[in-house]
């Protein structure tokens, strides 16, 4: 058994790594943490978690991270950095946040105003690169990883295969629907259920969202150059989930495929990915078939008449798109099976 401490436990991402962690063979609970939360119990902030109810919050520190095997930092934008450089060297440490997931100093600076705290191994191990292989080849072992975004988890996944093979131009255009969940659990007025209920909105429109710089190192691995997205985020009236749509036009050398031909290449490309499913034709993503799941599931069209491919992708933010993600990675670096403990049913309806 190897035993895991979270910081940031009370939070969306902390709670979900941690009900994952229960149901994970080789995994023990250690170490909970949080800031102003510290000293309540666990089971005031995450009732779902029956087993870790009595369980004592502590301040996030290193002394309090000390001497586990794993320590999942899911913490807000900017505060994993200093942390993470005060544990020990041969701790699995995997950040939720996105501190450490840009390798380029100069798209972080663009996005955010802190300090760039420098870059991880990227935790997407379906990515397909480039250069060849998969995004997995590099967390084999690591002690440190970035977990993806949800939105770029969703928008990379969807595209990259078709930006490998040379099928589309490496402009792409990105809109999607999130659940409130995403935006964590700290209390904002208009993430209340009055604001949500029954309304969609976007927010960060107009390529200033700092999940953008992210996609586009991830579908520029992909397709080996540099790729331009233009990414919409939208708040949807739901708790978790997302659903991307993603499109890209045809490459003037694509020629002019057959759907089927377009649809075989994404289908061939996750063939052998546990968590990435292509859905039959004629079956379209639904964000509740992967909840509490740490699956993607997406669907390929090609817009013959605008000469377009659209891949339609839905995510559990909270599970793959975050705590699965992070214990897949753990997974990888401890050299267990990639897909111990991480569930491929969701709960629905
Ligand atoms: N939510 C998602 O869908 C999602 C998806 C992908 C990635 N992520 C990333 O995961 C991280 C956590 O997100 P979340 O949604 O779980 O946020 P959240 O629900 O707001 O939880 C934040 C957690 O961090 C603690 N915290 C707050 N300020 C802190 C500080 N200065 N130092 C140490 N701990 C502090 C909070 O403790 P208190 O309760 O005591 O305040 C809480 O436990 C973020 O970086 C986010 O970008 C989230």
């Amino acid at each position: 058994m190897r035993t895991i401490a979270v910081a940031g436990a009370s939070g969306y991402a902390g709670g979900e790594v941690l009900r994952l962690a229960l149901g994970h063979p080789e995994l023990t609970v250690g170490a909970v943490t949080a800031a102003g939360n510290a000293g309540s119990l666990l089971g005031e902030h995450h009732p779902q978690l029956v087993p870790l109810a009595d369980r004592r919050l502590g301040p996030t520190t290193a002394e309090a991270l000390a001497g586990h095997d794993i320590v999942v930092l899911a913490l807000p934008h900017g505060a994993s950095g200093p942390l993470a450089a005060a544990l020990p060297a041969d701790t699995v440490v995997i950040d939720c946040g996105a501190d450490h997931r840009l390798t380029a100093g100069a798209a972080w600076s663009t996005f955010d105003e802190e300090p760039h705290a420098g870059s991880w191994p990227y935790g997407l191990p379906e990515l397909p690169l480039a250069a060849g292989g998969r995004g997995r080849d590099a967390l084999h072992g690591v002690r440190r990883v970035a977990v993806p975004g949800c939105y770029p988890t969703a928008a990379s996944l969807a595209l990259a295969p078709g930006l490998a093979a040379g099928l589309l131009e490496p402009d792409v255009v990105v809109v999607a629907a999130s659940g409130t969940s995403g935006a964590g659990r700290a209390v904002k007025p208009h993430l209340l259920g009055t604001e949500t209920m029954g309304s969609m909105t976007p927010y960060g429109v107009g390529g200033v969202h700092r999940h953008t710089p992210e996609i586009e190192q991830n579908l520029s691995a992909a397709a080996g150059s540099t790729v331009v997205v233009s990414f919409t985020p939208v708040l949807a009236p739901m708790p978790r989930g997302i659903l991307a749509t993603c499109v890209a036009r045809l490459a003037p050398g694509a020629g002019r495929p057959a759907a089927g031909d377009v649809r075989k290449l994404w289908a061939e490309a996750y063939a052998d990915e546990p968590f990435v499913h292509v859905l039959p034709d004629g079956r379209w993503p639904r964000t509740g078939a992967t909840v509490g799941a740490n699956t993607l599931h997406l669907q390929v069209a090609l817009d013959e008449r605008a000469g377009r491919v659209v891949v339609t992708a839905a995510v559990d933010n909270l599970t793959k798109g975050t705590a699965g993600a992070a214990l897949q990675c753990a997974n990888l670096a401890l050299d267990l099976p990639e897909t111990l403990g991480l569930p491929l049913a969701g709960v629905a309806p």
